[in-house]
Order: C-alpha cells, then structure tokens, then sequence
C-alpha cells in the first residue's frame, strides 16, 4: 500500500480512543492527505475502496476466489459507496473515519451500517495473508507477551476468539481489542452487523477499545465454500492471520 494513502488520526486521541495513529493508518480509509496536510485532514474527494494487498485467490482454500471477489468488489465496494453517501451534507462530513464512528449514535443508521462496514472490511484485509512468514505466523513480542498475560496462553486467546466469533448469532464480527486505558490489557468481543468498538456511542463500555484483529462471521464471507459451517471458516481465517499486523495496530 503506497504511503501517501496512509491517513493519521489525531482528532480521537483527546477523547481516549485512538492514542497513536491507527486503524485507518493502515487501512486506507479516505483520499490520500497531500504532503503538508492537517494529520486528520477531511477526505475531501470520500472514502474509496483500499486495493487488498494479494490477489484474489491468494487465501484459498481458505477463502475462495469468487468469495473474496464478491467480497470485497461488492460488499466492501457497497459500504463505502454507501458511507459516503450518508456522510454527504452530515455534520460528520470531513471527519476521519474513526472519529465519525466514536461519534455516530444508534439512529444514524447509515452512517452505522456503512461507516462501520468500510472500517471492519478495510481492517479484515488488513490482518490476512495468503503466505505468512514465519515470524508472522504466530504471535511475538509484546504482542505475545500481552496474550499471555491476559489469557493465559496464545492457544487459549485463539479458543476464546474463535468461540466468539463462531457463537455471535447472526451476523457480526469477532474481535481481538487493545483496551484503550490499560495498553496492556487485551480482551475478546463480538458486536453485531457492522457495529465495532470504535463506536463509543453504540456498543457496550465493557468492549469499547481499539480492535486489532476482527473476523468478519457475515454468511457472505464464507457461505459459498463452507455454507453452514462457520466453525471451519473461522478456524481457516485464524490459520491465515498476519500476527505482525496485527501487532502493528496495537497502540
Ligand atoms: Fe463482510
């Protein structure tokens, strides 16, 4: 991903929700800031769709071709279209991604849907990779070292992330979230929809932090190889997890 597509995020730091540049840092969410730009400077020309960084058949057999294709070149493509159709003439309008989800309230169901899909999307490709390197394929660092501190062992935050994300009824996403207080502190969540802990005004204050990895559990992301069987799906997207990126988005 070039560079100049990364945007900063400042305007939540004050409001204890995004202390370092984050989640959008990496996700491409919104045009890309010209050199000299404010940090969380509007996307003036809207969100756009962030390229993924493999091809769309990197992840099999984990995720299929058409899956991934339809995935992100519709669903993905369609919040954000959506997103920026929502914020068009909002007082929100201008603001960076996560500081219109720290700010959205339940009722504003456009902004809900569609501002929390282009986020979840962006991030989702962002923590999966088709071949991992060996020290990306597991956990390490004080990433490893916050795991196991809070959940006893990497095999045991995988069996608790991977409960959650197979158990959320409907659709909804499982969620690894860095307590934006306690840095040390790491915690597994599940929200419903397109609803992540980003949004302040919305989900509970138990799950309220900064997610660093998310499992998209919607039937779309897997119904066409795996149909019922989430449990398998969830395990092979466990398998595919760039834990360096993950670690990246840690504060
Ligand atoms: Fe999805």
């Amino acid at each position: 991903m070039d560079k100049r597509t990364f945007l900063k995020v400042g305007s939540l730091a004050g409001a204890g929700i995004v202390a370092t540049p984050l989640v959008s840092s990496l996700l491409g969410c919104g045009s890309a800031p010209s050199s000299g730009e404010a940090p969380h400077a509007a996307p003036s020309e809207g969100f756009t769709l962030p390229e993924l960084g493999f091809a769309l058949e990197a992840l099999e057999p984990a995720v299929d071709r058409m899956t991934m294709r339809i995935h992100h070149g519709k669903h993905h493509a369609g919040y954000v279209r959506k997103l920026n159709a929502a914020l068009t003439n909002h007082a929100l309008s201008g603001q960076s991604l996560e500081a219109v989800l720290a700010s959205i309230q339940a009722s504003d169901t456009g902004l809900r849907n569609n501002g929390g899909g282009h986020f979840n999307h962006a991030l989702f490709w962002n923590i999966l990779t088709p071949s991992p390197n060996p020290q990306d394929h597991v956990p390490s660092g004080i990433l490893a070292e916050r795991i196991t501190a809070n959940f006893g062992s990497q095999e045991a935050m995988l069996t608790e992330l991977a409960q959650a994300a197979s158990t959320r009824f409907g659709s909804g996403w499982g969620w690894l979230v860095q307590d934006t207080h306690q840095p040390d502190r790491l915690f597994v969540a599940s929200t419903p929809n397109q609803d992540n802990p980003l949004m302040t005004g919305i989900v509970d204050a138990e799950i309220q932090g900064r997610p660093i990895l998310g499992i998209d559990v919607w039937e779309h992301a897997y119904y066409l190889n795996y149909q019922n069987r989430r449990t398998d799906y969830v395990a092979a997207i466990l398998d595919r997890v760039n834990w360096s990126a993950v670690a990246g988005l840690m504060a």
